[in-house]
């Protein structure tokens, strides 16, 4: 019907994600994993409709808080990093990984350089308890 503009989806949080967790609700959300580290490709952040990425030094985190599940981002990851998180590790690291450092990095929007070394850190495993940094990145 002409004249009845409906918003862009992605803008808005639905109602029943506002103001959580104050229920059992489960909410979902992405949660960017082991294969970000030293490789930061930086694609998702181009894609995010709210956002919700945070730069680190060396990682990228989503803010569950922010995310409104979407999934856009997931097959921009070059090295397949970004998962939902009913794929996290059984102890829920990655997702408490992704609240922690939300929270105190800096918002990141626009993709920036990539490492330069980052294709030898592309198949290696296990790259959180070698490298990971929780310094801040630059934010943009
Ligand atoms: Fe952003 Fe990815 Fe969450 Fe969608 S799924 S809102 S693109 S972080
Ligand atoms: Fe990391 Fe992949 Fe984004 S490597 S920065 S999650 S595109």
């Amino acid at each position: 019907m002409r004249g009845i503009d409906k918003p862009p989806r992605a803008r808005e949080k639905p109602a029943a994600r506002r103001g959580r967790p104050e229920s059992n609700e489960r909410v979902m959300t992405y949660i960017v994993m082991d294969p970000c580290i030293k490789c930061k490709f930086m694609d998702c952040v181009e894609v995010c409709p709210v956002d919700c990425f945070y730069e680190g030094e060396n990682f990228l985190a989503i803010n569950p808080e922010e995310c409104i599940d979407c999934g856009v981002c997931e097959p921009e990851c070059p090295v397949d990093a970004i998962k939902p998180d009913t794929e996290d590790d059984a102890d829920g690291k990655w997702l408490r990984i992704n609240t922690e450092y939300a929270k105190i990095w800096p918002n990141i929007t626009v993709k920036g350089e990539p490492p330069a070394d980052k294709e030898a850190f592309e198949r290696e495993t296990g790259k959180f308890e070698k490298y990971f940094s929780a310094k801040p990145g630059r934010g943009s």
